[in-house]
């Protein structure tokens, strides 16, 4: 059976870009492919974090990912911190890595315009991505559009690592789907949703329906009223046909027939229903795994932990052993 690995940050709620980017393919490979999905938390800490808040988020994450249908029976569910092998392994890969390609990473750039003073880790981060999935040998990783970058750093390293040090990494390939990976912010849509945002400008997966309801009454949309998919010229509307779309199970086209000579109220309305009735039973059983302080989540995470631990700890030797450290 192929391998994948992915992983999504808890620095925030999830929102429905992370969901309809990523973790919806999640959870359809869980039956074909043997599965790591992981809280990468390390990786939220390379800007400020609150640690309750982080602990919280971490905890409504893997809640998440149950409730959105990952089986713990099928793949692998656990925590990034809990793995210590991601930390010594991305060490071992930043020591592999190189300033400039580094410095090339858009994500980067784009992140710390945005902080006032940058962490190292946040211009390590792609190592430490780099560590994760290829200390599970993964074949294949179900990302959004925008961790496309990371990935083919990724795959530099790897390639650049069996050829120094002999065949240790298996190269992994990005799935990106063809609709959905770059779902984009409902304030600015011209740049994508994301969950550390404001949160006018994505819908959560725990957003009740009349906060949805608000949210995307309030979604910016153009000064026509002509329902058309031009992503360049009408960012908003063609973001809300895509969201429909992917909610509802329906292609962009059809919904465009449909809305063709309609304002763009019927299309908000419709598109509130699609995404509440998506969400809904993903909610009822998010409540269900959270009763009683989710205990059962964190066994399920104490048990993936300890799966993913063998795993990577195989890797790891086999890196520490190739660049040459004494094995303990
Ligand atoms: N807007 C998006 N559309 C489609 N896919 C998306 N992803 C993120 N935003 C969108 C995909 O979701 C997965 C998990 O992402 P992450 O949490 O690891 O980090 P991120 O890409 O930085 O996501 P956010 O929501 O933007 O987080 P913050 O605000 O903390 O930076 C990835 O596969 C990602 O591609």
């Amino acid at each position: 059976m192929q391998r994948v690995f992915s992983g999504v940050k808890p620095s925030g709620i999830i929102t429905l870009g992370n969901y309809l980017g990523a973790m919806r393919n999640f959870v359809e490979m869980q039956a074909d492919y043997e599965c790591y999905y992981s809280v990468v938390d390390l990786h939220a800490l390379t800007v400020p974090q609150d640690p309750q808040a982080l602990r919280q988020q971490a905890l409504t994450l893997a809640a998440l990912y149950l409730a959105i249908g990952i089986d713990p029976q099928q793949a692998t569910l656990f925590v990034q911190s809990h793995v210590p092998a991601h930390a010594e392994l991305g060490w071992l890969l930043q020591c592999s890595s190189y300033m400039g390609e580094l410095s090339r990473m858009t994500q980067f750039k784009d992140k710390a315009a945005e902080q006032e003073s940058v962490t190292a880790g946040l211009f390590t981060y792609p190592t430490l991505m780099a560590a994760d999935i290829l200390l599970y040998q993964a074949d294949v990783v179900p990302v959004g559009e925008d961790q496309k970058q990371h990935l083919e750093l990724t795959r530099d390293i790897a390639i650049r690592f069996n050829n120094r040090f002999g065949e240790t990494f298996t190269v992994p390939e990005p799935v990106i789907p063809k609709v959905g990976a770059r779902i984009m912010s409902l304030t600015d849509p011209t740049k994508k949703m994301s969950k550390s945002d404001n949160p006018a400008s994505y819908i959560s997966l725990l957003d009740e329906p009349n906060v949805i309801k608000k949210k995307i009454n309030r979604a910016v949309t153009d000064s026509e009223s002509v329902v058309r998919y031009d992503p360049d010229n009408k960012p908003g509307v063609s973001n809300l046909l895509v969201i429909h779309a992917l909610c509802a199970g329906e292609t962009v086209t059809s919904l465009e027939d449909r809305y063709s000579g309609q304002g763009y109220g019927v299309l908000k309305r419709d598109t509130i229903d699609a995404i509440v009735a998506v969400l809904e039973p993903i909610q009822a059983r998010y409540r269900e795994l959270m009763a009683g302080d989710g205990e059962q989540v964190l066994a399920i995470l104490r048990q993936g932990a300890e799966r993913a631990d063998a795993v990577a700890q195989a890797t790891l030797r086999r890196v520490q052993a190739a660049m040459g450290l004494i094995l303990p």
